[in-house]
């Protein structure tokens, strides 16, 4: 099975299912992400980033119902090693920083944290709440991180009922020759 054969049969499997606490499915969420990324101008490495971002919801057994939910996963790092094993630090980095970016930009935009949607501010408890003054100056300190702020903001903003976005099939291309970079 090729790599994209893989991460499609991943998604066909689990992506069906609902995001936690959100109006659209696994999927659908994913190909949001990676539709405003790809609006935004994004390098096609962080494209597939923001495709995958939560690809550690898929291959971890989590509990479809949020109010089940209250332990945190870890899963921007079972994604993050899943994907190292696959694609350059350029992909899987900003995947797994998405959550400490959650959390930097809680800790450091005051409109942030308002625009969260409730299930998002759910799980920000469990991930450990806003980063403290000396956890943000960490995090400024990692290579990835604006990548991993950008990836954020689309994961956020992918939250949307309905919206018509490229199918997962058309992107098969572009996570082969993103593979082919690790190599
Ligand atoms: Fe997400």
């Amino acid at each position: 099975m090729s790599l994209a054969e893989e991460i499609l049969a991943i998604y066909a499997a689990r992506g069906a299912g609902a995001y936690f606490g959100e109006r659209v499915s696994m999927t659908e969420h994913a190909l949001q992400s990676a539709y405003f990324a790809q609006q935004a101008g994004a390098s096609e490495s962080l494209v597939v980033a923001a495709l995958l971002h939560d690809i550690g919801h898929l291959l971890a057994q989590v509990p479809d119902d949020l109010a089940d939910w209250t332990a945190d996963a870890h899963h921007e790092a079972s994604g993050a090693r899943w994907l190292a094993q696959r694609f350059p630090a350029a992909i899987c980095e900003p995947v797994r920083l998405h959550v400490a970016a959650k959390r930097y930009l809680c800790a450091t935009d005051a409109q942030y944290f308002a625009k969260l949607s409730s299930a998002s501010v759910h799980t920000l408890e469990l991930q450990g709440g806003p980063l403290s003054a000396y956890e943000v100056a960490q995090f400024e300190a990692e290579r990835y991180f604006t990548d991993a702020v950008r990836v954020r903001r689309w994961d956020d903003a992918g939250k949307v009922a309905g919206l018509k976005t490229p199918q997962l099939a058309e992107y098969l291309g572009l996570i082969a020759r993103s593979a082919q970079l690790a190599g």
